[in-house]
């Protein structure tokens, strides 16, 4: 049996699906039960004595990080007789300033699963494709995007991608001890992105780079002011490498990581429903 937590999220629910497609028994860990094809069992990752059930015959696990106690997490894994894990950490946690507390969390991730006994495989991607979903209110109002650091390029990763990786990892020997730096195909900017979401979805969308001042007010509008430096330290200060092309996913899976361009038309239908 496989736990993957965080089922219901970007990541997650492209490891549960990858690890059913291998054949693999899945179970999910879910703080509340939800519309899920596999098994569910309910436990929080910020209380690791509310996991017992969840990890009982549970050979590996899928684990998200930056949890309150993930030493506490790990240590539960371990009891329960957990063989490896795979880790889903980040680029945060080599940037070069990791002073901030999104490197600290990965970097205390890393450490929790390094220290568990467990084999363990710790997955470090760049940014997320998902993350153009959070484009999706201006695109239902208009057809222009406003957002921050416009002059950054990411070779952003699909979430299918990290699944794959996991995959092999809980499946295959051969992966542990291994921190896997994972990026996509190619590095874009943020108006690359748009221009190509705009084809899959057959509208002309226009993008506007805010200036660091209106980039700060609108990210502190839904972020604490920490992990808005945070943001502002990796990406208008150059801290965070997610730029440099990594060969992983093609190494690990055997083909070449997803396209922007497949990201945004397997996922064309999340930004049709908001279309007036
Ligand atoms: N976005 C990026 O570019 C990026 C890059 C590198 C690493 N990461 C890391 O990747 C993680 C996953 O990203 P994602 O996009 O897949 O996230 P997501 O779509 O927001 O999903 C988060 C998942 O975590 C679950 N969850 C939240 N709190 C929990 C708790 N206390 N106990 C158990 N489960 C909990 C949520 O379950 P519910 O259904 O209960 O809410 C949900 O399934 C991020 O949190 C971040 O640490 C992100």
């Amino acid at each position: 049996m496989f736990l993957v937590t965080g089922a219901t999220g970007n990541v997650g629910s492209e490891v549960m699906q990858a690890l059913r497609l291998a054949g693999a028994p899945v179970r999910a860990l879910v703080r509340a039960p939800d519309d899920l094809p596999v098994e569910q069992v309910v436990g929080d990752l910020d209380r690791p004595d509310s996991l017992a059930a969840a990890l009982a015959g549970v050979r590996g696990v899928f684990l998200l990080p930056g949890y309150r106690d993930m030493a506490g997490v790990t240590a539960e894994l371990a009891k329960a007789g957990v063989e490896r894990v795979v880790l889903l950490s980040s680029q945060a946690a080599v940037a070069t300033d990791t002073a901030n507390p999104i490197s600290a969390f990965m970097i205390a991730s890393e450490a929790a699963v390094r220290g568990s006994g467990l084999a363990w495989t710790i997955l470090r991607p760049a940014a997320f494709m998902s993350n153009t979903f959070r484009w999706l209110p201006q695109l239902g109002q208009g057809d222009l995007v406003r957002d921050a650091f416009g002059d950054v390029p990411i070779a952003s990763i699909d979430p299918a991608d990290i699944a794959a990786v996991t995959a092999k990892a809980l499946l295959e020997p051969g992966h542990e001890g291994r921190a896997y730096s994972l990026t996509g195909p190619e590095a874009l900017l943020p108006a690359d992105r748009l221009r190509i979401l705009g084809r899959a979805l057959g509208r002309r969308l226009r993008f506007q780079a805010l200036t660091e001042e209106e980039a700060w007010v609108q990210m502190s509008a839904t972020t604490p002011t920490e992990y808005v430096k945070a943001f502002f330290s990796f990406y208008r200060d150059r801290t965070i490498d997610e730029t440099t092309l990594h060969p992983t996913v093609e190494q690990v899976t055997g083909r070449p990581p997803r396209t922007f361009d497949q990201w945004a038309t397997t996922h064309a239908w999340r930004f049709q429903n908001v279309t007036s």
